[in-house]
């Protein structure tokens, strides 16, 4: 695919699951802002727990590294015991909000429905939705993984236009905190077919940043970016250690 003037800033995405104690939380987002400030071909987002945002807003203030949340609710207010609101994070200093993630679909009854009513939420409250989808290893060994990721896809996004303001993310439910990472290839193949969904919604679906997920660490990130439609990376594991979440950093940065 020509990329020639394509204006698609690479993007690394640190999602911190439920790990960190309060101290562990700052000393970890103080040792990434640490020599990082002279990155700038690459955007990074950090995704701590909810409990650890506001400490945290606080540790990246006047540095390039944004904020972003690991889950919103739908509706603005009300009686929904335990959820947080997109009002309430974007009070708390969030750019972005991770959406569907495969773990929240797996554990938590998210259905497409729902990723598609927060998706909606969040273009409303002007936070950028990094909406994930990706197959089981079931689905990929009986070879349904194009219609699986094609019809999460349509559902995910029913009704929706905005995609010059939203991030996809492919996460292979196979792939997550098991160390087999998607070949480039393989990784490359679906995030061919997410291009190809995207340009029969938008003319802009060259412009969109699509990220791969899934035991991306240092090792195998240069290999991965080098791919013409991975864009970025949704980090989990290794975005705990911040050595290893800057190297990967590294291995994104310089591309176009
Ligand atoms: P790992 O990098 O630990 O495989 O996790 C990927 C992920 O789920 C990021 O959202």
């Amino acid at each position: 695919m020509a990329q020639g003037n394509i204006k698609r800033k690479p993007l690394v995405v640190g999602n911190w699951k439920m790990n960190t104690t309060a101290d562990e939380a700052i000393e970890l987002a103080r040792s990434i802002t640490t020599d990082i400030g002279a990155i700038i071909e690459t955007d990074i987002v950090i995704c701590p727990p909810f409990v650890w945002l506001s400490p945290i807003a606080s540790v990246i203030t006047n540095t390039s590294i944004k904020l972003g949340a690991q889950n919103l609710h739908w509706e603005d207010k009300g009686a929904y015991t335990g959820e947080i609101s997109a009002r309430m994070l974007k009070d708390v200093g969030c750019e972005y909000v991770i959406i569907g993630h495969s773990e929240r679909r797996q554990y938590f009854g998210e259905t497409d429905q729902s990723v598609n009513q927060k998706l909606k939420k969040a273009i409303d409250a002007e936070l950028t939705p990094i909406v994930c989808l990706g197959e089981s290893l079931q689905d990929r060994e009986a070879n349904r993984t194009n219609a699986l990721i094609t019809n999460q896809f349509n559902n995910d996004f029913e009704g929706f236009t905005d995609f010059e303001k939203v991030i996809i993310a492919y996460e292979p439910i196979w792939a997550i905190g098991t160390g087999k990472t998607a070949t480039a290839e393989q990784a490359q193949e679906v995030h061919g077919l997410l291009r190809e969904l995207l340009r029969q919604k938008t003319d802009g679906y060259n412009e969109v940043r699509i990220l791969y997920g899934g035991s991306v660490k240092p090792k195998n990130a240069a290999d991965l970016i080098a791919q013409p439609d991975i864009n970025g990376f949704l980090v989990g594991g290794a975005s705990l250690k911040a050595k290893d979440f800057k190297a990967i950093i590294k291995a994104v940065s310089g591309k176009d």
